[in-house]
């Protein structure tokens, strides 16, 4: 039966305790362990020296000792010559300076009792006694279990520390994953791997190459060092063997330091220390690799850059397919820009041949009206009417020129009692007369021009066009039309349709003028005519013009036409032109006609006729004059009309004729008055004149404002004017 001394049982109450209190934290575990050892050898100071999780070397001394070395340069072979179970040192040299004793010079003895878990020196717990052999060989077995559940504990802790590490390293790059794939761009996402790498994984240097076409090109270099610069080679058409052989495979891959001399412009700094290559694949296809560079690359940060480059590779292969999602989109986007702005272009280019089309349509339809409009007067309405129509507006003037001022012949909506008239030269329409060019308000109420329309507190915004009315580049008026601004300003091709309206309406002015001076002047040669046949005969003198005169008022009581008016009022000015052929014997014969003579006298119709007809445009007066002696009852001549038969201006001739044959003296009778005469009409009415007629001329003489002792000395104004 084993039996244990004192010592033995105080040191496995203590491993109880020991494993009672553990704690995660080293340097509480070794005072437990300090404590511990205490109860079984008295010791003056104590050193502990253990390995980290980071393989770091780390030292723990009592109050009364100093490391004689910097923490990073000490080695367990200076305190441990190795293997043994327990190193005594029953009287320290005082020249070994290599333990942490021998300089205190307090130490005479120490034992050194190593951590040992699974055959590896973790650590070493140092006793020393300020006595010379201080310590008893045979203890050994008791240091050994001290040093071996120590060993286990400092390993536990080892563990832990580790986990906690690579926990920490995992939230760092879960955030790492986070930060990269927050990023959508892919030059923001190889930015972010190359920092995360450097703060993560810890490494130094960080490139990342990707392949465009045949060659490998460098897209990102990050160092923590600001000495290592990237290197000036970017493109690359071959990759070194190392780096090529690792990219044909799909994980991590480590470079070791040995083939650090093949690496050329891929070795990044001066001191290399491990490399690792995270190939870059999209669909199976290696599209570009990450180069991490770090002096420390242990198994730890290797499995750490393991997981970081399974990340980076999702991402990468997302942001890649997001790239080419996007390049293609905008491509689409690029091609439907272009579509959309041939679309636009046709539509403009559409809307504009419309509006052309349109104005050209509205050209056309206003100057084949024009052509057929000779009246100046309705000329004028028609021409501001269609203008206001076309632009769309609800008041306008035409002005025309009369020596140096311009007055307005024609108005549309509201412009005020007073007369509009301009001098050369003053306001819009004055100018626009002056320089023969058009011009454009966009807006009447805050143009200093129109200050006297301010100054009426106008209630409504107008934009205002005026153009000139040009003939043979002479201004003969202007053309204004205003609308409310509400409805736009008035633009440029406003303007070019409405000069070319305007240039359409003073041709058609110039041609009514023209018309007008023609009629005027065919006229004057009809009353030549008449004046000739009037004044072969003393006693009809004015005779025609009275009788045209007459016709015209009764044409206009029966309210026949202004054309029908005029053919009746010419035809009556030339009733009794074939007289002239007719001897005077006959025509001026006192007394009774012979039926021969008075054959000769009934002639007169057909050879008035025979002057006319072969002038065309007398044709409808030549047919007046042949039947102006045809009567009611069929008893006329020279073809027995009858009634209705009788073309109505010539059965008007017939009552003019008659009426002022009878109030003029003949040679073969005297004359007889109004009254008389117009009792003889009425005494006829029905057998020898047309009972409509005569009504209208009854009614005509009723009537206060009508003179029956007109001459016609005003004819062409009559019968232009009817
Ligand atoms: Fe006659």
């Amino acid at each position: 039966m084993t039996v244990f001394d004192e010592k033995q049982t105080l040191l496995f109450a203590d491993m109880g305790r020991i494993f009672e209190f553990f704690s995660y934290d080293l340097e509480s575990t070794l005072e437990r362990f300090v404590e511990s050892a205490s109860h079984i050898q008295h010791f003056d100071e104590y050193a502990f020296v253990v390995t980290t999780h980071k393989g770091e070397i780390k030292v723990f001394l009592s109050d009364g000792l100093s490391l004689p070395k910097n923490n990073d340069e000490v080695k367990f072979s200076d305190f441990y010559p190795g293997d043994e179970a327990m190193y005594l040192v029953d009287e320290v040299d005082e020249k070994c300076c290599n333990i942490i004793f021998a300089p205190s010079g307090k130490i005479r003895s120490y034992v050194t009792i190593p951590l040992i878990t699974q055959n590896e020196l973790t650590g070493l717990f140092i006793l020393g006694s300020k006595k010379k052999s201080g310590f008893d060989s045979e203890l050994q077995d008791i240091f050994f279990s001290l040093g071996s559940f120590f060993a286990v504990a400092v390993e536990n802790i080892r563990h832990f520390e580790r986990s906690q590490d690579r926990m920490k390293v995992i939230i760092s790059l879960q955030t790492s994953q986070q930060a990269i794939a927050s990023a959508m761009e892919l030059d923001k996402i190889l930015a972010k791997v190359s920092e995360e790498s450097l703060r993560t994984l810890g490494a130094e240097c960080a490139a990342i190459y990707l392949k465009s076409g045949f060659e490998w090109h460098r897209h990102i270099f990050r160092s923590r060092i600001p000495a290592i610069s990237p290197p000036d080679v970017v493109a690359h058409a071959d990759l070194p063997i190392p780096i090529s052989s690792a990219l044909e495979r799909t994980d991590v891959v480590f470079i070791s330091k040995s083939d650090f001399d093949d690496l050329g412009a891929f070795r990044f700094s001066a001191r290399p220390g491990s490399l690792v290559i995270v190939p870059l694949r999209l669909e199976n296809t290696l599209s570009g690799f990450v180069i991490l560079e770090s002096s420390t690359f242990d198994s730890e940060r290797l499995y750490l850059t393991q997981l970081f480059a399974g990340q980076v590779q999702v991402i990468f292969s997302n942001a890649l397919l997001v790239k080419g999602l996007r390049e293609k989109t905008a491509e689409l986007e690029e091609k439907n820009k272009l579509i959309r702005e041939y679309a636009e272009s046709l539509q403009k280019s559409h809307d504009m041949l419309e509006n052309r089309v349109k104005e050209l349509s509205t050209l056309h339809d206003v100057s084949s009206a024009l052509v057929s409009i000779t009246d100046i007067d309705e000329l004028l309405h028609f021409i501001l009417d269609r203008a206001c129509s076309v632009m769309r507006s609800d008041k306008g003037s035409l002005l025309l020129l009369d020596g140096d001022e311009l007055k307005a012949r024609c108005v549309r909506g509201n412009f005020g009692p007073s007369e509009i008239k301009f001098k050369l030269g003053d306001g819009i329409a004055g100018q626009v007369a002056k320089t023969g060019q058009s011009k454009i308000i966009e807006n009447v109420l805050t143009n200093p021009k129109f200050k006297h329309i301010q100054e009426k507190e106008c209630e409504r915004e107008e934009t205002m066009i005026a153009v000139p009315l040009l003939i043979d580049n002479r201004v003969i008026g202007v053309l204004n039309v205003d609308r409310e601004l509400k409805f736009g300003v008035f633009t440029p091709d406003d303007e070019r349709l409405l000069t070319s309206l305007a240039s359409a309406a003073a041709e058609a002015l110039a041609r009514a003028q023209h018309i007008l001076d023609l009629r005027n002047m065919n006229l004057e040669t009809l009353e030549a005519f008449a004046m000739a046949v009037d004044t072969k005969d003393a006693y009809t003198h004015g005779h025609s013009r009275r009788v045209s005169y007459l016709s015209i008022q009764i044409a206009n009581k029966l309210r026949l036409s202004s054309e029908e008016i005029e053919v009746i009022a010419r035809a009556a000015l030339l009733h009794d032109i074939g007289k002239i052929g007719i001897s005077n014997t006959i025509l001026f014969k006192q007394g009774r006609l012979t039926p021969e003579e008075y054959d000769i006298m009934k002639a007169h119709v057909i050879w008035g006729e025979n002057i006319l007809k072969p002038i065309k445009s007398l044709k409808e007066e030549a047919y007046l004059v042949r039947h102006h002696h045809e009567c009611w009852n069929g008893q006329g001549y020279p073809d027995k009309l009858k009634g209705e038969e009788i073309p109505i201006g010539a059965a008007i001739i017939s009552v003019s004729d008659a009426y002022d044959t009878m109030t003029s003296d003949r040679p073969y009778r005297r004359s007889i008055d109004r009254e008389a005469a117009l009792k003889e009409l009425q005494k006829y009415n029905g057998t020898q004149f047309n009972p409509l007629v005569v009504g209208a001329f009854m009614m005509l003489v009723q009537q206060k404002d009508f003179s029956l002792d007109s001459t016609g000395a005003n004819l062409r104004e009559e019968i232009i004017g009817s």
